[in-house]
C-alpha cells in the first residue's frame, strides 16, 4: 500500500531527526528500521553495531549477514520483511542500551508496528525479549512461537530467537538458530490456519500457540 510507504517515510524522517536521550550525540546517524511497510514479519534486535551506525542500515554486519543466510534458508529476501532495534542509536562501545534509553526509544518502535501491523514479531536476542516479554529467560522460550495482549499493540504472536550475534563464534548456538528460524513457514501456516478457521485467540489468550 503506497500510503503505509509514505507513512513509514514520514515516520523515519522523524526519527532521523530524534535527539530524545543521550545515545545521538555519541552515534553517526539514527538507523530507523528497513524493510517492507506490508512485511508478515517484523524482526527487532537490540541497537546499531559500528556498520549500521556506519551505513544507517540495521544488521549489516556479521550478525546481519547470517540473518541474511537465514532468512534465504525460508526463502524470504530483506525486502519482504521489516527488520528494527529497540535503539535506533548506536550505543557507545556498543554497550547494552540503558532502561532510559530503551524507553525514550519505545515510541518509535511502537509506531513502526502499529503501522507495519505484522502477523508475527521475532526477539532477537535477550534485550528485545525483555522488552516484549518481560521476566522470560531466552533459553526456555527460544524457538517458540507465544500470544500476548501487548499494551498498546494488542494481541500479537511474539517468536523468540537467540541473537545472531551469539552465534557467530559457536556452532552449537548457530545450529540451535538455524532450527528455530525454520520453524517460522511452520507458524505463518498455523497463523493462517487460525485467521481461515476465525478461531479467535480469546481460546488461546496468553497461551502458547506452537510448542
Ligand atoms: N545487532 C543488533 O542488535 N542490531 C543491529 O542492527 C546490528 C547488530
Amino acid at each position: 500500500m503506497a500510503d503505509k510507504k509514505k507513512e513509514m517515510e514520514k515516520l523515519n524522517e522523524e526519527m532521523i531527526a530524534c535527539s530524545k536521550c543521550a545515545l545521538r550525540k555519541g552515534c553517526n546517524q539514527v538507523v530507523p528500521g528497513e524493510g517492507s511497510a506490508d512485511a508478515r514479519i517484523v524482526f527487532i534486535g537490540e541497537g546499531p553495531g559500528a556498520k549500521e551506525d556506519q551505513l544507517g542500515r540495521p544488521f549489516v554486519g556479521a550478525a546481519g549477514k547470517f540473518l541474511d543466510e537465514m532468512l534465504e534458508i525460508i526463502n524470504l529476501k530483506r525486502e519482504d520483511v521489516y527488520i528494527a532495534n529497540t535503539v535506533k542509536c548506536r550505543p557507545p562501545q556498543n554497550r547494552d542500551p540503558l532502561d532510559e534509553e530503551k524507553e525514550a526509544c519505545w515510541p518509535w518502535l511502537e509506531k513502526q508496528i502499529d503501522l507495519i501491523k505484522p502477523d508475527l514479531i521475532v526477539t532477537l536476542g535477550k534485550h528485545s525479549l525483555e522488552k516484549f516479554l518481560p521476566g522470560q529467560k531466552i533459553s526456555e522460550v527460544h524457538g517458540k512461537a507465544l500470544r500476548r495482549d501487548f499494551p498498546g499493540l494488542g494481541k500479537q504472536v511474539f517468536f523468540a530467537l537467540y541473537h545472531p550475534a551469539a552465534a557467530l563464534y559457536n556452532g552449537s548456538m548457530r545450529e540451535i538458530l538455524i532450527k528455530d528460524f525454520k520453524r517460522i513457514p511452520k507458524i505463518f501456516e498455523l497463523i493462517d490456519k487460525e485467521k481461515d478457521s476465525k478461531i479467535k485467540e480469546n481460546n488461546h489468550s496468553q497461551g502458547r500457540l506452537l510448542k
